[in-house]
């Protein structure tokens, strides 16, 4: 395999609405980012992915771009942006934007004037359909709930697609102009600087030739429209504009991209990510999807530690001589990692999210953490369905009500798989509004941040700040880079319930990695002696000849003989 530039290096996702304000109005902005740099230095990322921070209405919170050659006044303006790039590249840091291509704002200037003409050029950017009978189209269901479709204002026969919400209407990627304004935007920000994007929603952009009913799965009468992305034409059609932006904008700039890829065939993998692909990374979701139910969140699972494990061991193996997938434990459309996949109880324990930590930073591919994940954040807790901003959670809630529970039940049962748990502000201190501003936040502080911050734990031995920094400059160590940045990848005792651990090997050392994710503790066989203990989450682990003693919730890294 071939080495590129982006492959050494740890990212770090700002959502920046909750990132940092600087200007008092309770809205995070770029300057609030420029402000914290140095602590993202401190910190030991290299690439900053910015969730969108173009002109939007932000319907879907900035995934609804009405401009993406401006920025929103709300994260300031493209002086900011620019001062941004100048001060990551003084750092030796990257900026990645978001490309969020799949739709644009219904306040776009494409689609007003595909409004007022349906039948124009603009027109042909989206999807326009006839009715049936008075209803849409087609009975598929959107990605947040309800149709896919709405009619145009003061066209009752006549509606437009939008996969998202209905303020995100969809882009007729089989229009060769809309590919070309993509891929000239695309090398717009390129040039401008930015190291590449995080590709939003990517495998919508191919639809199927006909867009046709299928059978209803939901007592709503509709149909998840996911359904068509495993039609072979929308297939094709996806893998054609993709090679086309890897080819006429990403791959000339040496870009580093990363897909939000759901949905993919093993066998798509090398094709997406192998030598060539169309991305540089994209993220495993695999461990993001188990439990999921096609009735709603309210009839999902909640993954244990072993779940967890289990789903990032067979991407890792999937990925193993093909690419580099990038490992999260949350984003912006996730809860909080901790609360996910750490046992209920165990989920506030600091030891348990070191341990947590220590598996996800150190697996084969590319470590993202996102924002205050480094600051062991948590989900958030909800007095009320009005305390809940995000559009998707809005949608889960409603199809709660609608499968019979009470207000209360469907409130407890959707939150928390809630957006917002991941996009409450970053809580940097104990102070007013945990640090994020000196105003009112937009969205309401976790209660929790008067334990739960950065500054009560920076530079404090033991915390879940600090042991990301060791884990972040054990994978950098020159000593070690080759074993766990490009070295193999082999499972241990994965039958063992309640540890995970695995070997990496490269650059003729050999390391363990083991996590001890229960409350019991757990004797770990390894496959040599020990030659020395790299790293421990908490005091030292037991050493016998062949074994490792880890004490409840403590991982630790060891070099094997
Ligand atoms: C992606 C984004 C999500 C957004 C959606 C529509 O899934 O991560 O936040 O709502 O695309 O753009």
């Amino acid at each position: 395999m071939e080495r590129k530039w982006w492959q050494d290096k740890v990212c770090y996702q700002i959502w920046p609405k909750s990132f940092q304000d600087s200007n008092g109005d309770g809205v995070g902005d770029i300057p609030g980012i420029l402000r914290r740099l140095d602590y993202l230095k401190e910190l030991g990322v290299d690439i900053l992915w910015l969730s969108p921070v173009y002109k939007s209405p932000l319907a879907d919170e900035g995934y609804d771009i009405a401009d993406y050659r401006d920025i929103d006044p709300r994260f300031g303006t493209m002086e900011d942006m620019e001062r941004l790039l100048a001060e990551t590249k003084r750092r030796g840091m990257y900026v990645v934007m978001d490309l969020v291509v799949n739709h644009c704002s219904d306040e776009h200037p494409w689609f007003q004037q595909a409004l007022a003409d349906p039948e124009g050029p603009y027109g042909k950017y989206f999807y326009f359909r006839k009715g049936k009978n008075g209803a849409p189209p087609t009975n598929w269901r959107s990605y947040f709930g309800g149709s896919v479709w709405s009619p145009v204002p003061g066209r009752d026969d006549l509606y437009y697609l939008h996969l998202f919400c209905q303020k995100q209407p969809d882009l007729d990627w089989e229009n060769p102009a809309v590919r070309r304004e993509v891929v000239e935007m695309v090398n717009w920000w390129l040039d401008k600087g930015v190291a590449g994007f995080r590709v939003d929603a990517i495998v919508n952009i191919g639809k199927p030739a006909v867009l046709e009913d299928y059978a209803p799965d939901r007592p709503d009468g509709l149909a998840d429209c996911r359904k068509m992305l495993a039609d072979p034409v929308a297939r094709r059609r996806l893998h054609g504009y993709l090679a086309q932006l890897r080819d006429e904008a990403f791959a000339p700039h040496n870009a580093f991209t990363v897909g939000e890829v759901f949905d993919t065939d093993p066998a798509e993998l090398q094709l997406f990510i192998g030598q060539n692909g169309f991305f540089s990374s994209m993220f495993d979701f695999a461990a993001a999807c188990w439990g999921g139910s096609p009735k709603g969140w309210y009839d999902a699972k909640k993954p244990g530690p072993d779940n967890y494990r289990d789903c990032a061991f067979a991407s890792a193996r999937a990925a193993d001589g093909v690419g580099f997938l990038s490992n999260i434990i949350e984003n912006h459309d996730e809860p909080r990692g901790v609360s996910r996949y750490l046992p209920e109880e165990a989920s506030g324990d600091p030891r348990a999210k070191k341990a947590l930590a220590a598996v996800q930073m150190l697996l084969p591919g590319l470590p993202f953490l996102y924002q205050g994940q480094e600051a062991g954040m948590t989900n958030t807790v909800f007095p009320s369905i009005d305390a809940v901003d995000d559009v998707n959670t809005r949608g889960e809630y409603a199809a709660a009500l609608a499968a019979g529970f009470s207000p209360d039940e469907a409130l407890a049962r959707v939150a928390r798989w809630s957006r917002d748990n991941a996009r409450t502000p970053v809580q940097w201190t104990a102070d007013h509004a945990a640090g994020f501003t000196t105003g009112t936040p937009w969205m309401a502080v976790n209660p929790n941040y008067t334990q739960v911050n950065v500054a009560a734990q920076q530079g404090v031995e033991g915390s879940v700040l600090e042991f990301y920094k060791s884990l972040i400059r054990l994978r950098k160590n020159d000593k070690y880079k080759e074993a766990l940045v490009w070295g193999g990848f082999e499972p241990l005792h994965q039958d063992q319930s309640g540890l995970a651990a695995f070997v990496r090997a490269g650059g003729g050392r050999t390391l363990a990695v083991a996590s001890n994710l229960s409350g019991e503790p757990q004797r770990v066989d390894l496959p040599g002696t020990t030659k020395e203990v790299l790293l421990c989450s908490d005091g030292a682990p037991g050493l016998t000849d062949d074994a490792l003693i880890l004490a409840p919730w403590q991982a630790a890294v060891v070099e094997l003989a």
